[in-house]
């Protein structure tokens, strides 16, 4: 009997789905943290003002992003989606950066454009009607039958203000169900982005990009780089977790330490890249980072894993985890804030041009 292409497309977004919530549970469980390398932030140091000659209070922290104000120059990265538990935690990622002023990522929508019946759980719109929403697809999808229908799809349900595409080679090649034909598609980004009417960015996940892939990629039309350097979540890490593959479990482990630190990223790319928008993410736990980030010239700080909700919350009644969430937005932008006055810069412009990050 011929194959019903819908039951194909089907059992497709049932694989895509299920990896999803595999990859929370295993997030959340698990040690996913990148080992021997750190974000290289933590090696930075501001030198303290004892002077500040300003307000705490009179510190903004207003930034802009993909033509929307934001409350602050922070971003929840793209993250999840495909699942009912991952449609409820976008929702509530949503009404918390809507509230504080964050832009948002959704995480690959592949799941959404395989099985429409998953749609829903990338309908953050509501929830976030004034911060930018930020759409996910996997950059090499555009060579597994992608193209700029899939891409307008993605950005159309989501209502979104700009499409990321991610590059996850590393984890693609740790995947049993792996996509690991990453050839030309450098050429492809940039028909994507010559085709899309709302800005399209690229960013890594957690292994980082270097300025000349960062200049490549401005080169091709690229509106943000989001660097998602080495030093946080590590992707090896978690499909290690996921692969009943001995051998791959095994190679997993020489890959803990692997990437580019996120401080080295920022810093090759605004080097190579200086008109690039740049967002530093990648292991990024507090404010101080955010700071020491945006200090290195970044535009925007991003965070991850440290936003999803323990599951000991989850399991909680209602209202706890939804606190802890809004108490953890707060928290970081108060240490931003922090940091800022601690060194006399009252804006983000003064802190992204401030002398007194000591390397
Ligand atoms: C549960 C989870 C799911 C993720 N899924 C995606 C995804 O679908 N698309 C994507 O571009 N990045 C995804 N990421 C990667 C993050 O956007 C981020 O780049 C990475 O986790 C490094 O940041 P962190 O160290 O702050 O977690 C995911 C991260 C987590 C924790």
């Amino acid at each position: 009997m011929a194959a019903n292409p819908k039951n194909i497309h089907t059992e497709q977004s049932e694989v895509t789905a299920k990896r999803k919530g595999e990859h929370i549970r295993i997030c959340l469980e698990e040690q996913v943290q990148a080992e021997g390398i750190r974000t290289g932030l933590d090696k930075l140091r501001f030198r303290h003002c004892a002077l500040p000659e300003l307000a705490l209070d009179n510190i903004s922290l207003e930034s802009e992003f993909l033509g929307k104000k934001l409350g602050a120059p922070l971003l929840v990265s793209s993250m999840t989606g495909g699942t009912e538990e991952a449609g409820e935690i976008n929702r509530r990622l949503a009404e918390a950066a809507q509230e504080h002023g964050w832009a948002i990522g959704l995480g690959s929508m592949r799941a959404a454009i395989e099985n429409e019946a998953l749609a829903p759980t990338f309908k953050i719109r509501s929830y976030a009607p004034d911060v930018p929403v930020i759409a996910n697809l996997g950059a090499v999808q555009l060579n597994y039958g992608y193209g700029i229908e899939e891409c307008r799809a993605a950005v159309e349900l989501a209502e979104a203000d700009g499409l990321v595409l991610h590059l996850n080679s590393m984890q693609e090649v740790f995947q049993a169900e792996g996509d690991t034909d990453f050839g030309g598609l450098l050429r492809k980004i940039e028909q994507v982005c010559r085709s899309l009417d709302v800005p399209v960015g690229i960013k890594e996940v957690g292994w980082g990009i270097d300025g000349d892939t960062a200049q490549a990629l401005a080169s091709a039309g690229v509106a943000f780089i989001d660097a998602a350097g080495a030093g946080g979540t590590s992707w090896s890490q978690v499909e290690k977790y996921r692969s009943s593959d001995p051998m791959k479990r095994l190679a997993a482990e020489a890959f803990a330490d692997w990437g580019i630190s996120t401080a080295d990223c920022i810093e090759d790319i605004r080097a190579k890249a200086p008109d690039a928008f740049v967002i530093a993410s990648g292991g990024l736990t507090h404010g101080v980072d955010a700071a020491k980030a945006l200090a290195l010239g970044a535009h925007l700080a991003g965070f991850g894993r440290v936003l999803l909700p323990g599951a000991a919350a989850r399991a909680e009644a209602d209202g706890s985890w939804e606190e802890a969430l809004h108490d953890q937005f707060r928290r970081i932008a108060f240490e931003l804030r922090a940091a800022m006055f601690g060194i006399g810069a009252g804006s983000i412009a003064e802190l992204r041009h401030t002398s007194r990050l000591i390397r």
